[in-house]
């Protein structure tokens, strides 16, 4: 089917097959066209430009006056398979309790553990459906999603057959993420040794020979997992071809993102504290530094330096962590406005990390994440609006018309 989209008033994120991310100064810039069309066919970008260039075609046509149109968000970084919430924690962080001090009284992501593995898979399926539906709705079109609320084979492995029916059940791109180092359980917590062992012995090669994960993360944090534990078991997955994707630096720095380079990680997560050290680790590396801005902002803890990351010549890229813990939202539309207000990104820099840098942070950039040819049809078509610039002003407002995945509405 081919549709052709006109009048568009303004087509953001125009790139060149081959673009691979935006690092430093250049994401200052977002390359758009004023006055464009848009023709997709079978589900793929065939054709852009301006509409003194429109080609004259026989098929369906979408009137874009006034309207925006830029690709779907890409959410690189999100824990939305989970059982039930934790809003009591919240209540308890109000009451003055901290996030640590939660997780140290058993709540936290063992919390979260113990709902998940008495949840069985048929519901947790239908919980996370419906949480993969919303983001899709508020403009989110490839995601990836980790395990790490089992924290046992058994639960480890229904998280991840979970995932895998939700890339079979809907249309946009989903990367599992292996995230059994998420938390000690609380058998092993005068153990640790055992639990690792566990999940190098017996989770990841299970895993790997049901196909079940293309990616592994570690939570390396202080009373989590060390920079000892992270090396072991990235250099464990390495041998079943999972690429690292690392929970770093979120309350200290500990070494995380220099063991996560050594590993070639595909991307660094977190980085609330950073030192110049830090920055200068990821310096000449392939590795995306990942922000999230809604978990600081809902854990009251600092943002990620962005300014800093981007003024030493890295890409940045900005992703939800939708998760029950530090961060029920899925609103990258919130996640883009935030990262303008608290860590005075520009909107160019904010949307260029939000899709093409996203879409890096997946191993997806060849098929999503800008305007190309040849890439997805997933694209944002939104309410009428002065310009870009609107969609990180307008914070909370929803400024989404619609959404297109495979060039279909949904
Ligand atoms: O990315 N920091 C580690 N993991 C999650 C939160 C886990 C939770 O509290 O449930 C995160 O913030
Ligand atoms: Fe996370």
């Amino acid at each position: 089917m081919t549709t052709l989209l006109v009048n568009i008033k303004e087509l953001i994120q125009v790139r060149k097959p081959g673009t691979k991310k935006i690092s430093g100064i250049e994401m200052k810039t977002l390359p758009t066209i004023k006055k464009a069309f848009l023709l997709i066919k079978n589900g793929f970008i065939i054709d852009f430009g301006s509409m003194d260039s429109v080609p004259k075609l026989a098929c369906k046509k979408i009137d874009c006056t006034g309207k925006m149109v830029l690709p779907t968000w890409c959410d690189s970084h999100t824990h939305i398979v989970f059982a039930g919430n934790r809003e009591q924690e919240f209540v308890d962080r109000i009451n003055g309790l901290t996030y640590e001090q939660i997780a140290k009284n058993g709540g936290g992501i063992l919390n979260s553990a113990k709902k998940l593995q008495n949840t069985n898979e048929i519901d947790l399926y239908e919980q996370s459906a419906k949480r993969l539906e919303e983001i899709m709705a508020l403009g989110t079109g490839a995601v990836e999603i980790k395990s790490g609320y089992g924290l046992t084979i058994d639960a480890e492995l229904k998280m991840l057959k979970v995932i895998k029916r939700l890339k079979e059940n809907y249309r946009i791109p989903i990367k599992a993420t292996f995230l059994g180092a998420h938390a000690f359980p609380s058998k092993f917590k005068d153990n640790k040794e055992g639990y690792i062992n566990l999940i190098i012995n017996e989770m990841l090669p299970k895993i790997a020979q049901e196909n079940l994960a293309e990616f592994i993360d570690v939570f390396c944090e202080t009373g989590y997992f060390s920079v000892e534990d992270t090396n072991k078991i990235l250099s464990a997955a390495k041998s079943y071809g999972l690429i690292p994707k690392v929970h770093v630096n979120q309350f200290n720095t500990i070494g995380g993102i220099q063991v996560s380079v050594k590993h070639k990680a595909l991307s660094v997560d977190h980085l609330e504290v950073m030192t110049s050290e830090d920055i200068n680790s990821l310096k000449g590396s392939d590795t995306m530094p990942v922000a999230l801005p809604s978990c600081s902002y809902f854990l009251s803890i600092p943002y990620t330096p962005a300014r800093a990351i981007i003024e030493s010549g890295l890409p940045l890229a900005l992703a939800t962590d939708f998760n029950p813990g530090s961060t029920p939202s899925g609103n990258m539309n919130f996640v883009v406005a935030t990262a303008c207000i608290k860590m005075k990104m520009t909107p160019e820099e904010a949307i260029n990390a939000a899709t093409i840098n996203g879409a890096y942070a997946m191993n997806l950039s060849e098929e999503v994440g800008s305007i190309t040819k040849g890439k997805k049809a997933n694209f944002i078509i939104t309410k009428e609006i002065p310009s870009y610039g609107f969609i990180p002003y307008s914070f909370g407002s929803n400024l989404i018309e619609d959404v297109y995945i495979d060039g279909e509405k949904i």
